[in-house]
């Protein structure tokens, strides 16, 4: 338990350093930061896109609409928040909702890699193609969300990796729910070979 305490005080100092010096210009636009949130010690990282309207009002990570969804899709594999890292590849809510511009995204990189570089674990999930596009430009997630990409790169925590459509893309879309339902249920088969 202390080794837990002390592990998520400093993913706390790692984002305390971030909100200090990061230059997004999104910053000016923000109500405020919106750094990941969970486990110190979780298995599993999801990486999102950009806050949203209520994780910019509360500082956590998917609290809105996609965020419930996601909550539910953990609960069908047995998990909980709690047991997972969740963050973003932007810490900041862009404007309207937009897209993150290839700079935003590279002016949070640093926040991203030392959260990962922390926590070490052993799979990533991409929520969308945002996210999965920052590591991994080439490929389409039409073609790779569902699947297990194992890729070496250099100076980095973990060579697992599996991609989501974003969940905030199902709100409205039943066969999309549906989709990112039987692709979420693959992720503890995943797992479980990794550990
Ligand atoms: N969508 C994201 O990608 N991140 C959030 O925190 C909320 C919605």
């Amino acid at each position: 338990m202390a080794k837990v305490d002390s592990a998520s005080q400093t993913l706390q100092k790692i984002h305390a350093k971030w909100m200090a010096k990061c230059t997004c210009k999104l910053r000016k636009t923000a109500t405020r930061a919106v750094p990941g949130s969970g486990s110190s010690a979780a298995d599993i990282v999801f990486i999102g896109e950009a806050p949203g309207k209520k994780e910019d009002l509360t500082g956590l990570p998917f609290v809105g609409a996609a965020g419930k969804f996601l909550d539910e899709m953990l609960a069908t594999v047995k998990l909980d928040r709690k047991d997972v890292y969740i963050t973003s590849i932007v810490k900041y809510r862009p404007p309207n909702n937009r897209d993150p511009f290839p700079e935003e995204i590279r002016s949070c990189a640093g926040w991203l890699r030392d959260e990962l570089t922390f926590i070490q674990p052993k799979l990533i999930v991409f929520l969308g193609r945002h996210a999965m596009h920052q590591f991994f430009p080439d490929l389409k997630i039409s073609e790779v969300h569902g699947t297990h990409i194992e890729q070496k790169i250099p100076n980095f925590p973990t060579e697992h990796f599996f991609a989501l459509y974003h969940p905030a893309a199902a709100l409205y879309n039943g066969s999309m729910r549906e989709l990112l339902f039987s692709d979420f249920k693959k992720i503890p088969s995943i797992l479980r070979k990794l550990k």
